[in-house]
C-alpha cells in the first residue's frame, strides 16, 4: 500500500482528535499502545487483551468521547498498516498470504477513508475491530477464505461428549496433532468481503492448501482447528451446498467433535438463510457447533496430492 495515502489520512484524523482533545495524541503516543500490543503472546486468540493494553484503553476512554477514541483506533489501524509492511516478519510469508494483507489493508484503509462503519465499529469489544487490529498487528494471517491465528487447541472439547469423545479426542491430541498447541484457528471473516468471495468449494481447497504451506514453514504448529455450526452432519438435509467443508476434512485425514448447541452459532447459523431461520423458529432445527481439527502431518500430505492434481 502507497505510505503517502496512509500518512495523508493518518494526519486528517490527528487534526480531527487534536481539535477536541489537544493534548490526547501526546498523553498517550499511538507507539505506545503499538509496543503494548506487540507483546502480546504469539499464541493466543485475536480477540486477546493483555491487562496493560485493557488498562490503557480504559485510561484513554476516559480522557476522550467515544467518537475521538474511535479516531484514534483508526490511526492505530493505519499505524501498524504503515509499519507491517517493512517487517521481516510479514516479507518472509509466501506470497499469496502476502497478497491477501494487502488486500486486507487496502480494505481496512478504504472502510477509514470512507467512513462505512456504524459508531462504536473502532471500539472494544467488537469482534470486527479486533480482527482488523489482528491483521493489521500480523497476528492474524488472511489466507483466503478463512483467517488464522496460533491458538492452543481448546481442550474442553474432550468432556463434551461423553467418554468415547474423551478416548478419540485424547488419542488423536496425543498421537497424531502431538500436542494441544500451536494450532492454527481458522476464522471467517464475515465483512470481508474478499473473504466471502472465496467462500466456496474451491476457495477452501485453496485455503487449505495455503494453510498446509504455513505449516510446512512453521514445523511446531499442529495442525488447524475451528468451532462453527456449518459442519454440522444435520445440514446435510438442511443446506447440503454447504456440507463441502465437513467433506474435505472428513475425506481426508481431518477430525471432527461434537461441542452442542450456543447462542453465537445459533445467531450465525441462521442469520443468512431463511431456510435454516424457519426450520429454527419451527423448532426442527438446532444448529449444533463442531470442533474440526486436521494435523498438520495429513494436512500436508493431502495439499501436496492437491498440488500434484492441479499441475
Ligand atoms: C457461513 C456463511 C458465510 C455461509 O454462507 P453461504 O455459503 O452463502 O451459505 P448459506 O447456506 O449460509 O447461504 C445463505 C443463503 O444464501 C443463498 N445461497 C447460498 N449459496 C447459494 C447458491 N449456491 N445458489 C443460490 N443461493 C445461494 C440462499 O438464499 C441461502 O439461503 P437458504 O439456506 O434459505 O437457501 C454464512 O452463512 C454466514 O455469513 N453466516 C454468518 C456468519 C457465520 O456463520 N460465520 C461463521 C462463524 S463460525
Amino acid at each position: 500500500m502507497d505510505v503517502m495515502r496512509i500518512h495523508a489520512l493518518k494526519q486528517q484524523l490527528e487534526k480531527q482528535i487534536a481539535a477536541f482533545s489537544p493534548v490526547l495524541l501526546k498523553d498517550f503516543p499511538i507507539k505506545t499502545y503499538m509496543e503494548l500490543i506487540d507483546r502480546y503472546p504469539k499464541v493466543g486468540n485475536y480477540t486477546y487483551m493483555s491487562p496493560e493494553v485493557k488498562k490503557l484503553a480504559d485510561t484513554i476512554s476516559r480522557s476522550c468521547s467515544s467518537e475521538v477514541f474511535e479516531s484514534y483506533h483508526k490511526c492505530l489501524l493505519l499505524s501498524f498498516i504503515e509499519r507491517a509492511q517493512e517487517k521481516s516478519e510479514f516479507l518472509s510469508l509466501p506470497g499469496e498470504i502476502r497478497t491477501y494483507y494487502s488486500l486486507n489493508f487496502e480494505r481496512i484503509f478504504h472502510d477509514i477513508e470512507s467512513g462505512v462503519h456504524e459508531a462504536g465499529f473502532y471500539l472494544y469489544p467488537s469482534d470486527k475491530f479486533l480482527k482488523d487490529l489482528g491483521v493489521c498487528s500480523l497476528r492474524l494471517i488472511p489466507a483466503g477464505a478463512q483467517k488464522l491465528n496460533l491458538s492452543p487447541l481448546p481442550a474442553d472439547f474432550l468432556f463434551r461428549n461423553g467418554t468415547s469423545q474423551f478416548i478419540i479426542g485424547l488419542a488423536y491430541v496425543l498421537f497424531e496433532l502431538r500436542g494441544f498447541r500451536p494450532l492454527y484457528n481458522m476464522h471467517t471473516d464475515s465483512h470481508d468481503t474478499h473473504l466471502m468471495s472465496e467462500f466456496n468449494p474451491a476457495g477452501w481447497r485453496n485455503f487449505l492448501v495455503r494453510a498446509a504451506d504455513l505449516i510446512k514453514l512453521n514445523p511446531s504448529v499442529k495442525g488447524v482447528f475451528g468451532k462453527t455450526w456449518f459442519v454440522d452432519p444435520q445440514l446435510e438435509k438442511i443446506s447440503p451446498r454447504l456440507c463441502y467443508v465437513r467433506h474435505i476434512f472428513n475425506r481426508n485425514g481431518g477430525r471432527f467433535f461434537y461441542l452442542g448447541p450456543c447462542t453465537s452459532g445459533i445467531e450465525d447459523a441462521v442469520y443468512k438463510s431463511p431456510t435454516r431461520k424457519k426450520l429454527y423458529e419451527y423448532g426442527k432445527y438446532i444448529p449444533k457447533e463442531y470442533l474440526g481439527v486436521w494435523s498438520g502431518r495429513s494436512l500436508i500430505q493431502w495439499a501436496e496430492r492437491q498440488k500434484a492434481l492441479m499441475q
